[in-house]
């Protein structure tokens, strides 16, 4: 039975892609950035995207934003996919959706929880084993429990750029891998 995907993200977009390269129908996209590059990216792979933009919270006030975003998610999804979607969700929305929004973070959680800077924080800190964490989002950022894991050891010559493409690349296989085997799509 098909398994309706709902991607949300703010930014880029290269896990979006990854994923659905990996052969994985995605339903639906939702961005908070009017200028994120997943309009894009979804644009060219006949995806709908839908824009919540804050810029339009003025006359709702608070709560607008994320009740949008509720309000966009069909209620038969049966998974969300947190891909560098940058806006905390309410302890209401992740309570909602329980057992159905994962979240993808560049760090062995739980080291290096919380920033959006967490490569350029591990290379800082003077990390020699990097990571990638596939985890249940629950209402304490990064804390959900852990789905999936890679550690990503630095080499020698490696620069902050290295490591950067090294996780990204571990990302976008492990986060295609991960989706099939929770939603029983491997044969
Ligand atoms: C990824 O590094 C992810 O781990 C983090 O945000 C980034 C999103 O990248 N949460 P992209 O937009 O999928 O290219």
């Amino acid at each position: 039975m098909h398994k309706k995907i709902v991607v949300l993200a703010s930014g880029e977009g290269s896990n979006f892609t990854a994923i659905i390269s990996s052969g994985i129908k995605i339903d639906k996209c939702i961005t908070n950035n009017p200028k994120a590059g997943i309009i894009k990216r979804a644009q060219k792979v006949d995806v709908p995207c839908a824009v919540v933009d804050p810029a339009d919270q003025h006359s709702h006030g608070i709560g607008w934003i994320e009740r949008r975003i509720l309000e966009e998610i069909p209620e038969d999804t049966d998974l969300i996919v947190l891909a560098g979607f940058m806006r905390i969700l309410s302890p209401y929305f992740c309570e909602y959706w329980a057992d159905k929004i994962i979240n993808i973070h560049p760090s062995l959680l739980p080291a290096f929880a919380g920033t959006c800077h967490a490569i350029e924080e591990a290379y800082d800190h003077g990390v020699k084993v990097f990571g990638v964490t596939i985890h249940w989002v629950t209402p304490e950022i990064d804390a959900g429990p852990i789905i999936a894991q890679r550690a990503i050891h630095k080499f020698k010559d490696d620069k902050l750029e290295d490591i950067i493409k090294k996780v990204r690349s571990v990302e976008h296989y492990l986060y295609s891998k991960t989706i099939k085997e929770m939603l029983g799509l491997y044969i």
